[in-house]
């Protein structure tokens, strides 16, 4: 890449995480998610370790410090929950602080998402030039982070497979996939007539529709009417899906803490989390990969079934090592294919859903549109394996993107459409953050 180049978009990247930075923590956009989000935060800290390692390190202690008892670690943190905020559902509407294991000092919701932060600590970790110095940081960071995987493997694995569930489509990070629809196909909630603000940062047409949002705000309510205990949520809710992404970013960071354990001379800890990782990693092998796609699927353990669908997210258990040597070539193939790259095999890499799939979307959240940091693991976990074309390839596509349509939070895989192609929340924090390790 021309050093020129490279320059302007660690500049511009700079500009964004500085512009988003709040006190103590990042959000992900100014005007879209006013809040700290979890697996937002984990990006953004390791987009602050290559220019400021104090904010990354206060980016991880914010966010711990909203830890609930039981060890969940919630999907948003509401700092400063003032009407001016422009967000809907906050913190009444989730009500999760009527439950006794949420923190008494700020308010969040009682949901999570994809378990980074034991890859994301090991990250930090690895940057830091004075580890003596913060090592208390890292030791107190382990022990939560720790702490947080307890409370899946104990409270979200109810058949004792090592894949852990997830009870919200939020939970997923890929909040909007057209995975859900099979899910929302079994059943019908009520139509809830509240004022969404999403909408009015961005285009309708690329955010989830209303018939969606009942849904989302009714499995919310139904975790409220179960004050968020857990064994009454898993009788109650309808949404109990075992997702590769989640369980593949789970064993990535149980892989990290294994490491770090050893550093920090915790053996019990380590031994636990080696345990936890072999479980995890035949669960995914056994039940959730797909041979007939050449990734991973879902499964619905509310309806007892699978759902297979080619979605980007279906690679992710590349970055923790999981795939054997047959699947992980199977899935460069896939990735390199029609499906993914299109007829011309020039799109860019790597669409959250196949552009040969009948629910594609090009520009609507998680039905089609590229995501850099989906980008960043997929990037990790093929070159881990020796796949260095399909690598530099997402990589490159990664670069391509921002650089023609800007940081936004999602762009269309599609080469040589019109107009911008970068959709959603512009000047996205981790979209920045993700470019700072590429070109670093
Ligand atoms: C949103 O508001 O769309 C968020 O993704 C929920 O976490």
């Amino acid at each position: 890449m021309e050093t020129q180049n490279k320059i302007n978009l660690s500049a511009e990247a700079s500009r964004i995480l500085n512009k988003n930075w709040r006190k103590s923590f990042t959000v992900p956009s100014s005007s879209l998610y006013p809040f700290q989000w979890l697996w937002d935060s984990g990006f953004n800290a390791m987009g602050w370790a290559n220019i400021n390692m104090d904010n990354a390190r206060a980016e991880i202690k914010t966010l711990l410090s909203a830890q609930w008892k039981n060890g969940l670690l919630p999907h948003i943190t509401f700092h400063d929950d003032s009407a001016d905020k422009m967000y809907f559902p906050g913190a009444e509407f989730h009500g999760a602080y009527h439950s006794p294991n949420s923190p008494e000092h700020v308010k969040t919701t009682g949901m999570t998402q994809p378990p980074v932060l034991g890859f994301v600590l090991e990250y930090l970790y690895e940057k830091e030039t004075d580890k003596a110095a913060h090592l208390e940081f890292y030791k107190s960071s382990f022990l939560a982070i720790y702490a947080f995987h307890k409370y899946l493997y104990t409270d979200r694995d109810p058949n004792n497979e090592g894949l852990v569930y997830i009870r919200h489509n939020w939970e997923s990070g890929s909040d909007n996939s057209a995975v859900w629809d099979e899910v929302w196909s079994t059943y019908e909630p009520p139509s809830y007539d509240v004022e969404r603000k999403d909408t009015t940062h961005v285009d309708q047409s690329q955010r989830p529709t209303k018939r969606d949002y009942d849904y989302y705000l009714n499995l919310i309510d139904i975790s409220k009417q179960c004050n968020y205990d857990e064994s009454k949520m898993l009788d109650d809710l309808p949404f109990v899906i075992q997702d590769p992404m989640f369980n593949g970013i789970l064993a990535a960071s149980n892989k990290s803490l294994i490491k770090l354990a050893d550093i920090f001379g915790f053996p019990s800890e380590k031994s636990q989390c080696v345990d936890w990782n072999i479980k995890t990693t035949g669960g995914l092998n056994e039940k959730l990969y797909d041979e007939t796609q050449g990734l991973y699927r879902y499964y619905d353990l509310k309806n007892e079934r699978y759902i297979s669908m080619p979605t980007g997210m279906g690679f992710v258990p590349i970055m923790a090592g999981v795939p054997t040597r047959v699947q992980a070539q199977q899935m460069a193939d896939k990735i390199m294919g029609e499906d993914f790259t299109g007829s011309n095999l020039d799109g860019y890499l790597c669409p959250s859903l196949s552009v040969t799939s009948p629910s594609f979307e090009h520009n609507r959240y998680w039905r089609g549109p590229v995501w850099l940091q989906v980008n960043w693991i997929l990037e990790r976990g093929f070159r881990e394996y020796g796949f260095s074309e399909v690598a530099d390839r997402i990589k490159k596509d990664s670069l391509a993107l921002v650089i023609k349509d800007g940081f936004y939070e999602y762009f269309n895989p599609i080469k040589n459409s019109e107009g911008n192609g970068g959709y959603g929340g512009n000047d996205f924090s981790w979209t920045a953050a993700v470019i700072l390790d590429f070109i670093n």
